[in-house]
């Protein structure tokens, strides 16, 4: 057996949690220790480890390291270099841990989105002051190197733009819909069965998980504290099989799309379902697959595909963060030193974009014409329409417009309200340029 590390002295981590993430990081150094080795001159080595349950069964060997109930306790320890926190959650054990860490003097890697887009900026501060490092490649969209690609690969562009589809289990149940002509709630139900739906499904299909992926990108890209609350914010709850089939009619495939940008107006963040081409990288993923964008002044435009979630994804993110700690790499957490990050004004979504609209319209004459009016007087011009199979006395209508504000857009849907034409209420999705 060759000799791992040259002289230098191993790198000692302390687990807490050991869900599918932590359960996959043990894996990668059990069965490559001489490799990790070889990568950075140093053994890495696991000290000590924490979880809800000491008993389940998890495949793998935790008899070789010391047990904690106490994920404080752990993260303070005397033989622990790194502490990795995969416990979860915002506040609680998460937060009071890391807290623990930093104080103690330790570097921490997390797969922890929540706790970095609520709590991000005061960590940051509290890590600095330390001396620590927090990394957190494993919490952006599981096992996509993007944050590495943000606050290293581009780290000489000014970003334009950053956009993305970062939840797996909504493009899973998006596609899924497609694919077999399912309602949304049947979709669901299979998802939750599979065990894709995180213990609180709103994190999902809400849109939060996916939104606090974005803010933190949003923090990197825009060197501003990072503002989850600012994140406009919308899940798929409401997203029908009939729009899916209406939108796929004109060409485009909804996504679960988070975007990100600096305005003139301040910094924009949403997540929000919105209709992109059918032919472009974002129409074209499938299932449980995440996918950012992101784009420089430099480098123009790249895209980044791969598994969002999963125990060897997650684990090879957070193998990396841990990696470049063994490495002597120790970047800030958001990229430039958290005393730097500037605080962003939010900005509504205010950069006209063409929307799709679907409507069902009393089917009488004139009924078409007075829509279209509506839409004339709020200045709101139409690239395309179309009437699609009649359901008894209703009309179902498509528009797509050409680019406007969502003010306008709001300005014509309380219109639309006033022309006695509508059966229910319009359906209004964004269509993003990308
Ligand atoms: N539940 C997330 C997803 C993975 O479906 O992508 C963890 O953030």
């Amino acid at each position: 057996m060759s000799k791992t590390s040259a002289s230098a002295s191993p790198l000692r981590l302390g687990i807490a949690g050991l869900g599918t993430v932590g359960t996959g990081v043990i894996k990668i150094v059990q069965s490559q220790a001489e490799l990790l080795a070889a990568r950075t001159g140093r053994e890495i080595t696991i000290s000590a480890v924490s979880a809800r349950s000491r008993d389940k069964e998890r495949g793998v060997d935790i008899g070789p390291y010391d047990w904690e109930d106490d994920a404080v306790v752990l993260a303070g320890r005397d033989d622990v270099d790194i502490f990795v926190e995969l416990m979860g959650g915002s506040d609680g054990p998460a937060k009071a841990a890391t807290e623990a860490a930093l104080a103690a003097g330790k570097d921490v890697v997390t797969a922890n989105k929540a706790l970095l887009a609520i709590h991000g900026q005061e960590l940051a501060l509290q890590a600095e002051g330390a001396g620590s490092v927090i990394r957190f490649e494993a919490a952006v969209a599981g096992g996509i190197p993007v944050i590495k690609s943000l606050t290293e690969g581009l780290a000489g562009n000014e970003i334009a733009r950053v956009m993305g589809v970062m939840n797996g289990t909504c493009n899973y149940i998006l596609t899924r819909m497609e694919d077999a002509g399912l309602p949304y709630d049947e979709v669901f139900a299979e998802a939750d069965a599979l065990g894709f739906l995180e213990a609180d499904p709103n994190l999902d299909v809400g849109g939060i998980d996916a939104g606090h992926k974005l803010a933190l990108l949003a923090s990197i890209a825009f060197g501003t504290q990072v503002d989850f609350g600012a994140v406009e914010l919308e899940g798929i709850g409401s997203i029908t099989i009939e729009d899916i089939r209406a939108a796929d009619d004109m060409g485009y495939k909804i996504k679960l799309l988070g975007v990100a940008q600096m305005t003139g107006r301040g910094l924009e963040q949403r997540m929000s379902p919105c209709l992109v081409p059918a032919s472009s990288p974002l129409g074209q993923l499938q299932g449980g697959t995440n996918m950012v964008v992101l784009e420089g002044d430099a480098v123009g435009q790249i895209v980044l595909r791969g598994a969002g979630a999963g125990e060897g994804p997650t684990a090879s993110a957070v193998m990396a963060d841990i990696l470049d700690i063994a490495r002597g790499v120790r970047l800030p957490t958001f990229g430039q030193p958290a005393s730097t990050l500037r605080k962003a004004r939010a900005a509504r979504a205010t950069l006209a974009a063409p929307y799709y609209l679907r409507m069902h319209l009393v089917d009488k004459p004139g009924a078409l014409a007075k829509i279209a009016s509506a839409l004339g007087e709020a200045g709101i011009s139409i690239d395309r329409m179309r009437q699609y199979g009649h359901q008894d006395t209703t009309a179902p209508v498509l528009i797509v417009t050409h680019k406007t504000t969502s003010s306008a857009l709001d300005e014509a849907m309380m219109a639309f309200e006033g022309t006695g034409v509508l059966v229910d209420t319009p359906v209004a999705i964004r269509i993003e340029d990308v």
